[in-house]
């Protein structure tokens, strides 16, 4: 285990954990955007900048990247810190004006109105949907295209592409909500990408639950479960197989 302090805290952590993950499991709390326990971090939004200090030095990184070191001392609200975070909020609030996450959390810092020119993106450049598609779900449907002022987030495809799945996992870790993916009745949209999928209907039940070629993709991809399951919609899986599956996480089932 690493000794460290956070906050004036002596603190352990396992070798290779980073500051985040450190001061999260004493409960202090620092402000991400673009960070999620379960995809590799990224540093993109560098909200979560922390002061760190080794004798006669002290730097600002990223609480989210930077691993623990033996006896090194990190301030997360020092002067340093907040000057910092406070430009950067300030920053992103000018890119995104109407994102509530981020207002609350400039006006956490604070700021009500950037002093800098108003944009009117939802889109932060996090890369946290380009991840998800990437680490969990495993089809890449989504990039980073161009540089500089014109770089986005987008999908190398048009409707009906047979890359995305419609699974609207890019959805649920987008943290400013740029992405919706929405149901009406059989057909699953996720407009940002311009993604429309026709649903599959549960066997039991005979609601549409998922898109089809998500389900394809989940059928070769564990063959073992067997047909039914796929056609099953979550809550007549749970009714019907009630244990017999433990999903540990999204990439792997343990049988029992
Ligand atoms: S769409 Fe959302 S998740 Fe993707 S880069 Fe933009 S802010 Fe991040
Ligand atoms: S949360 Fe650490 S850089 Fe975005």
């Amino acid at each position: 285990m690493i000794k460290l302090t956070i906050d004036n805290r002596e603190v352990e952590a396992r070798e290779g954990a980073t500051i985040l993950e450190a001061a999260r499991k004493v409960g202090i709390e620092i402000p991400t955007l673009c960070y999620h326990q379960a995809l590799t971090a990224y540093g993109a939004c560098r909200v979560c900048t922390v002061e760190i200090i080794r004798k006669e030095w002290s730097r600002l990184s990223t609480a989210c990247t930077y691993p623990v070191q033996k006896g090194i001392e990190v301030k997360t609200n020092s002067e340093k810190v907040k000057r910092a975070r406070k430009m950067i909020l300030e920053m992103l609030l000018a890119r995104c004006p109407n994102v509530k996450k981020i207002k609350d959390l400039a006006r956490d810092m604070g700021i009500e109105k950037p002093r800098f020119e108003l944009d009117n993106e939802e889109c932060i450049l996090c890369g946290l949907c380009v991840r998800v598609c990437e680490e969990i779900v495993g089809v890449s449907a989504i990039a980073f295209f161009n540089r500089g002022t014109e770089r986005e987030v987008n999908t190398p495809y048009e409707i009906n592409s047979d890359v995305c799945l419609g699974c609207g996992a890019c959805a649920v870790v987008c943290p400013t909500e740029a992405i919706k993916a929405e149901d009406i009745k059989e057909i699953r949209k996720i407009p940002l990408w311009h993604t429309e999928l026709k649903k599959r209907k549960c066997r039991l039940c005979g609601e549409f639950f998922a898109p089809e070629v998500e389900i394809d993709f989940l059928k070769k991809k564990d063959a073992r479960l067997g047909e039914e399951i796929f056609e099953t919609c979550p809550s007549c899986r749970k009714k019907e197989l009630g244990n017999k599956i433990l999903y540990t996480n999204s990439r792997r089932r343990k049988y029992v």
